[in-house]
């Protein structure tokens, strides 16, 4: 979500330096470059080889430190940042901000960058509302600096108020918002099916096709990075599952089946994005099918697979908005549109699939049908594809709760 956005985190001292780990272990998952900067007074908090090792970055705490200035140097530093995000800003670093010192390696910094800063304050609740500190956070602000929190609450040294630094999820928030990437999914619960599935046919062969998944998991990740809550069950794939996505693995369709139908009860969008075989073994042979010298050939019977999205998009209850996919080799638009109508679904993604042109690869091409509309998405990285697709289904989504109200 952040990818290769670079991050100077910067640290002061206080009790809520703890949470500041976490902060950079969000970054990190989400792809960002992150750097750390402590003042001396944090060094009482988090140690600089617990932020090296979060971080994957040696850790800068000294001005005039021959070394480091050898290498980034502290006008480096403040030169390469996306975003400088201080967390937590104690009540004595604000001020020094607000006065413009240069005193320590992180004030030189903040001096010396060009790029927003980010402040998450952190201090004892009567420091938080003196005019002093009120007044330098609102000369702060006036000047552009950003603000997080702090919230209320129980503080450690046993008072009750506002001074307690947001969350590391609401600071990685905050960051995310501020590179575009908005959280306003937060409500929706989406189930997402990916990849293959496996019939076996006896111990050691199993029919399945050729999805790599890529585009399932694309998806999964679209939704996930504007905050919603995502259910993706997946065939056997080899990927990594997107940040802050919840997998179930599957290998069968009637195991997909399944887990489907839980979930999708549970969801406000389903898509059914899963190459599913629509016909498995009668029986699975329990012994591995010996070859037979009389004849040439080998009959096996298949019997029908549950159709999973039709299943979903039937429900009497708690139906999901069903978008469905459809994997065709020729006259696309045509199976698509029988699709759509034949299964009850609200949307279906047409790809043509001839020629090897999706399965596996990185890039497609969609046709959206609705039961009055239509549109194309154009060849693009599935990542990208699956963004746009994302906010076609959201709209379609939302005016359909529009109608129904
Ligand atoms: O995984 P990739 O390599 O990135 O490739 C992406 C993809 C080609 C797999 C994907 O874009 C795609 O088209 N997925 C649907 C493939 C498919 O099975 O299409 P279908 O036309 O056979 O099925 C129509 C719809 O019914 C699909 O939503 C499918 O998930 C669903 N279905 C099918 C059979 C079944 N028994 N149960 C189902 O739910």
């Amino acid at each position: 979500m952040l990818n290769n956005k670079k991050i100077l985190v910067g640290i002061t001292g206080g009790i809520a330096a703890y949470k500041t780990i976490e902060l950079i272990r969000h970054f990190k998952k989400a792809n960002a470059e992150v750097r750390v900067v402590l003042t001396p007074a944090a060094e009482a908090f988090v140690t600089p080889l617990t932020l090296q090792a979060i971080s994957a970055n040696a850790v800068s705490n000294s001005l005039l430190d021959p070394q480091a200035e050898l290498a980034m140097g502290h006008i480096e530093l403040a030169k390469w940042a996306d975003l400088v995000v201080i967390a937590p800003a104690s009540a004595d670093f604000i001020a020094r901000l607000r006065a413009g010192m240069a005193n320590d390696l992180l004030s030189t910094l903040c001096l010396a960058t060009a790029s927003p800063i980010l402040l998450a304050p952190a201090m004892n609740q009567q420091m938080f509302k003196q005019i002093a500190t009120q007044e330098n956070l609102a000369v702060l602000a006036n000047r552009g600096v950003q603000m997080i929190g702090p919230n209320s609450g129980f503080q450690a040294c046993g008072d009750v108020g506002a001074g307690r630094m947001s969350e590391a999820s609401e600071i990685f928030q905050a960051v995310c918002e501020h590179f575009g990437y908005s959280q306003d999914l937060q409500d929706l619960t989406v189930t997402i099916t990916a990849g293959p599935t496996r019939e076996a046919i006896d111990p050691v062969r199993y029919i399945s096709n050729h999805s790599s998944g890529k585009m399932g998991f694309a998806i999964a990740n679209a939704f996930a990075q504007r905050g919603a809550k995502v259910n993706l069950i997946a065939g056997p794939v080899n990927l990594v599952t997107p940040d802050k996505v919840n997998r179930i693995d599957v290998k069968s369709a009637r195991e997909m089946a399944q887990q489907a139908v839980e979930f999708a009860q549970k969801s406000s969008i389903f898509i059914g994005c899963a190459a599913v075989a629509d016909y498995r073994m009668a029986e699975v042979a329990s012994q591995k099918i010996k070859k037979t010298d009389g004849s040439d050939e080998l009959i096996l019977k298949l019997v029908k697979n549950p159709d999973i999205i039709a299943s979903v998009a039937n429900l009497s209850q708690n139906r999901p908005f069903t978008v469905g996919f459809a994997a065709e080799t020729q006259d696309v638009a045509h199976y698509a549109k029988d699709k759509l109508k034949r299964k009850n679904l609200d949307l279906i993604c047409a790809n043509d699939v001839s020629g090897g042109q999706v399965f596996g690869q990185d890039q497609n091409s969609l046709q959206l049908f609705w039961q009055n509309s239509e549109k194309i998405l154009p060849l693009a990285d599935k990542t990208k594809l699956a963004e746009t697709l994302a906010e076609e289904i959201i709209t379609h989504y939302r005016s359909k709760n529009k109608e129904n109200k």
